[in-house]
């Protein structure tokens, strides 16, 4: 196992009838922006709920965030969050929503040129404005990390920032949010939990015995839950464990000690920038590729996995590798999630190309657990995907 450290200072309310407890967690004297998406939270009682417990502080709201948060939109915020005197964010939403609010932590306390640096020059960020989140759609984990993905769609770009200034402080989980959520975003957090553990997961060996279980555990218990939560997403026990899932696959926990990759979530967001492609549907066109064309490198961890998550015992560790992959595959077929770009777009020529140029343009050129996919490799597992 590696040497790690290890703090996540985000405190989680979870369960049933729990937003009102957003009353106990605000500083009263606090000037609130309350931050959320498209509307979805007027429509199932979500909105209302925060309003009643927020009753006591002074509150100004921002409505709008896109889903694949806009840094133009973002700054109309900022705007507000300087104007105002803004001193507390709560955002209400999924990882979108929670995302912008971090970038706006950022922003608001950052004094360079302009908050894009934050995200082309990798600032981290060790002191932001202090937030809060409300989540309304379980998937990212970003309600108990300290990282976020923005989008600019007028370069058409999709880039991460992050740093221990960005933890939320509290993060209310009232599972019972889940029932007005669509099937296709119920479908899209299920697989960006999945995928979020294996790309924490699916490395090589290290020894680190408790970690693989936890993230195996994760696993198992997003198959299980999976077809309960899209036949009824009002079942309560199916929706906790789901929602619970998607924290725990992406607050640190699972990573501490262990390789990582995140090369399929590096070329999936390409593909959100390039052609809007939902975050979790680009993984799920990435993923199976990756694996089969790093097959040599991670094909201990792939039997493992096909052994221990999907219950195969049969063949030598070669088959068992392949059949994991198509596996993992079919998994997300089953949740009605289509796993080639052809199936997204009819003008993918050359979109491998460009995602290369792009790499070598930002000089990433090791992605993976071992530092080795240079952007000619890169081009070559797009292109699997077409
Ligand atoms: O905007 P509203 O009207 O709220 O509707 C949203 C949105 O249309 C809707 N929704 C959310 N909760 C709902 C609901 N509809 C009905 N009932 C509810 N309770 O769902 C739609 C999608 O929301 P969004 O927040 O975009 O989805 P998600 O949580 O999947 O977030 C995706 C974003 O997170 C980033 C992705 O790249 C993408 O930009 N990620 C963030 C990560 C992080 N910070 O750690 C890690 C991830 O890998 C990911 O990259
Ligand atoms: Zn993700």
């Amino acid at each position: 196992m590696n040497n790690f450290e290890f703090i996540n200072p985000t405190k989680i309310i979870f369960g049933k009838d729990t937003i009102g407890k957003l009353e106990n967690e605000i500083p009263k004297d606090a000037k609130v922006l309350l931050l959320y998406g498209g509307g979805s939270i007027k429509k199932n009682g979500i909105y209302d709920q925060v309003k009643t417990a927020l009753s006591n502080v002074e509150v100004i709201e921002f409505g709008g965030i896109p889903a694949n948060p806009e840094y133009a939109k973002l700054l109309e915020a900022l705007h507000i969050i300087k104007e105002e005197n803004i001193t507390y964010l709560l955002a209400v939403g999924g990882g979108s929503v929670i995302d912008g609010t971090k970038f706006l932590s950022a922003a608001a306390y950052y004094d360079g040129d302009t908050p894009w640096d934050i995200l082309t020059q990798n600032i981290r960020t060790e002191k932001g404005m202090p937030f809060g989140t409300v989540l309304t759609l379980p998937a990212t984990g970003s309600e108990m990390n300290s990282g976020s993905v923005i989008t600019r769609v007028e370069t058409k770009e999709k880039l991460a920032m992050g740093g221990p200034g960005l933890f939320p402080q509290f993060s209310i989980l009232d599972p019972q949010v889940i029932s007005s959520i669509p099937q296709r975003q119920l479908a899209n957090g299920l697989t960006d939990a999945f995928t979020h553990v294996l790309e924490q997961y699916m490395t090589y060996p290290i020894g680190a015995l408790l970690q693989d279980r936890f993230a195996e555990s994760i696993l198992q218990t997003l198959i299980e839950v999976a077809p309960k939560v899209l036949k009824d997403p009002t079942d309560y026990k199916a929706a906790s464990n789901f929602m619970w899932c998607c924290t725990m696959a992406l607050n640190g926990l699972i990573q501490k000690g262990v390789p990582t990759d995140w090369a399929v979530h590096a070329m999936g967001h390409e593909l959100t920038a390039l052609f809007g492609i939902d975050h979790a549907r680009t993984l799920a066109i990435i993923a199976p590729s990756h694996y089969k064309y790093n097959f040599e490198t991670k094909k201990e961890k792939l039997a493992q996995y096909a052994e221990r998550v999907w219950g195969i015992t049969e063949g030598n560790i070669n088959d068992k590798a392949y059949a994991a992959i198509d596996k993992t595959e079919a998994f997300f077929h089953d949740l009605g999630i289509d796993t080639k770009l052809s199936d997204y777009t009819k003008d993918y020529e050359g979109t491998a190309e460009e995602i290369s140029k792009r790499f070598n343009e930002r000089q990433w050129m090791g992605l993976g657990e071992h530092q080795t996919l240079t952007p000619d490799r890169v081009e070559k597992i797009v292109k699997m995907a077409y």
